[in-house]
């Protein structure tokens, strides 16, 4: 697993991580850490792949588990979307299959908004 925590920002430079904290199952990240981005890593250590949390309009925000679903790669977010280094299937930022070789969409969460608050929901049913 390609993985960088929050304060190793050498080898993550290119990609923005933020802090997450767990609150009764849920992942909450602040909305401020998403103010002025497309979307962000969340990094937490109950997950075996980061959450890729993107602004989906009106408000509204979706996460999916940056797992590839062709081999398990990690995919990184790239120009909107999210790309697999491994074999170059890429993704929407909500986890549809752009282009193969993987055939399905990325491990979508729920999202819910509270306040200043985002919750990202059923992470433990991810794939470890
Ligand atoms: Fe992602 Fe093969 S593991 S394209």
């Amino acid at each position: 697993m390609a993985s960088c925590g929050v304060l190793a920002l050498g080898a993550c430079a290119r990609f923005h991580y933020v802090q997450s904290g767990l609150e009764e199952g849920a992942i909450v990240v602040l909305k401020r850490d998403l103010a002025d981005r497309d979307g962000v890593l969340v990094e937490h250590p109950s997950l075996a792949f980061p959450v890729f949390l993107a602004h989906a309009g009106n408000g509204e925000y979706t996460a999916v588990l940056t797992r590839c679903m062709h081999r398990g790669c990690t995919v990184e977010p790239a120009d909107g979307h999210l790309v697999c280094p491994c074999h170059g299937s890429e993704y929407s930022k909500s986890g549809a299959v752009l282009k193969g070789p993987t055939e399905q969409p990325l491990i979508p969460f729920p999202v819910r908004v509270e306040g200043d608050r985002i919750l990202i929901l059923d992470t433990q049913k991810a794939p470890q």
